[in-house]
């Protein structure tokens, strides 16, 4: 018996460079995660999200690039996973719309991100939706639909994401009791062993303290970082504490349990500081350095990420496409030739359009589709095999009329449009 998969997804928003913090909380866990078996893994680049929070276009480009870069030089491997750009996804947005109808504007009131600059204005005894754009508060909105469409069970964010996960599930339970059940209800995944990892001055490592070690910057950058972290006075010799060391800390995010004793051992002996800041380094660039070969190599060949993201959209949206078809008919966005479902319940199953597969004189194999009057919409090539020509309905009935291209075309005077709907139609029916 094979247990049900189970799908993950998670997101990463591309406005920054990627730091030490991002691989330790983000990017190391979810490439260890993927290689899970009878998981399914769906990460992608939030660039819609990124244009919430910066309007510096040349910055999101350069994010993303290093993000998509970070991730496989971590080692993901775009063919076990779903490896996507959001923005790549059309469906993402019309999703967002279907669930925009269904939420309440007070379930968004209610969200700590917007919530946090309204007290901010507040405070500052400003009006309340001063710096407060739509697209903040739909925020939530854009990120249910993120997790939704691709019917994720569980998602791995930080805490401060929890609340955006349930108010996902309150969309998606909505949207479920309003049109059926089409969602799978997504769960936060907090996971308490992933370090939050603090930064040069002990705080937690954030691009807006300005206190961040970069992940694949040059080496001797690494090395100043790691020395500029802040400890305390004592001298080599003296004793020193574990308890509040963020140089510590640091370390036992790289470092085994034996390691980690080692350098415990180190502290209580009275290591100097700055033998404990490069024993620190040499544990992190043992991990990193493998990687920055790959990672530059990869943010020097642009057109190979943007080849390898094209690929994981394809992938991602013969899923996304097809559910949205049946999403669109469950809302009432219907093509307007076939039976509205209460008057045709009993001619449902003749009215639906079909796929034919026949044989010809010329000894080819051939399909053609159908609309449910039986007039021709799609017509195919020849192919050697039954099965070349089944793979390609196959392929149609998946990733839409995008899959045609070369095994078969419109007929005269049909748009791909009224294609795409009778695909659609079929894919709900
Ligand atoms: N909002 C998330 C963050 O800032 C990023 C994100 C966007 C996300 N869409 C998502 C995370 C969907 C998980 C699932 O961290």
């Amino acid at each position: 018996m094979n247990a049900p998969v189970v799908r993950y997804l998670t997101g990463i928003t591309t406005t920054g460079t990627p730091h030490l913090g991002n691989y330790v909380g983000a990017i190391r866990p979810t490439v260890q995660a993927s290689r899970r078996p009878g998981t399914q893994n769906f990460y992608f680049l939030a660039d819609y999200h990124a244009l919430i929070k910066c309007d510096e276009p040349a910055r999101i480009q350069r994010s993303t690039l290093e993000i998509a870069a970070c991730w496989l030089a971590a080692g993901l491997d775009p063919e076990q996973v779903y490896f996507y750009r959001q923005s790549d996804i059309p469906e993402i947005p019309e999703l967002t719309w279907f669930l925009t109808c269904v939420t309440g504007k007070g379930l968004l009131n209610r969200a700590h991100a917007y919530k946090a600059q309204v007290d901010k204005n507040a405070a500052a005894n400003v009006d309340p939706d001063t710096d407060v754009t739509a697209g903040l508060f739909m925020y939530p909105v854009l990120m249910a639909a993120d997790i939704v469409l691709f019917n994720a069970h569980k998602v791995p964010v930080g805490r401060d994401q929890v609340q955006h996960l349930e108010m996902a599930r309150d969309m998606a339970s909505s949207f479920n009791h309003l049109y059926g059940e089409h969602f799978t209800l997504p769960e936060a995944q907090v996971d308490e062993t992933v370090a939050t990892l603090p930064g040069l001055d002990g705080r937690k490592m954030s691009k807006s303290y300005d206190n961040v070690i970069a992940l694949f910057g040059p080496r001797e950058q690494m090395r100043k970082q790691i020395f500029s972290i802040v400890t305390d006075s004592r001298a080599p010799g003296e004793p020193k504490a574990v308890e509040g060391s963020a140089l510590f800390q640091v370390y036992q995010a790289f470092a085994d349990e034996a390691e980690t004793a080692a350098l415990r051992k180190a502290y209580a002996e009275g290591i100097a500081w700055a033998d404990a800041k490069q024993l620190l380094f040499e544990r992190i660039d043992r991990e990193i350095a493998p990687m920055r070969q790959r990672y530059e190599e990869l943010v020097n060949d642009p057109a190979q990420l943007e080849r390898i993201l094209k690929g994981g959209a394809d992938k991602a949206r013969a899923i996304a496409t097809p559910f949205l078809g049946r999403l669109r008919h469950a809302v009432g966005l219907r093509n307007l030739a076939a039976q509205p479902q209460s008057t045709a319940k009993a001619k449902a199953k003749t009215a639906l359009p079909s796929f034919k597969q026949y044989r010809e004189a010329d000894g080819r194999h051939y399909f053609k589709f159908v609309d449910a009057g039986g007039a021709l919409l799609l017509q195919s090539v020849g192919f050697d095999s039954p099965q070349d020509a089944g793979r390609a309905v196959a392929r149609l009935k998946q990733e839409g009329l995008a899959a045609a291209s070369g095994a078969a075309a419109p007929a005269k005077g049909v748009s791909p449009a009224q294609v795409q709907a009778a695909l659609a139609q079929l894919a709900a029916g």
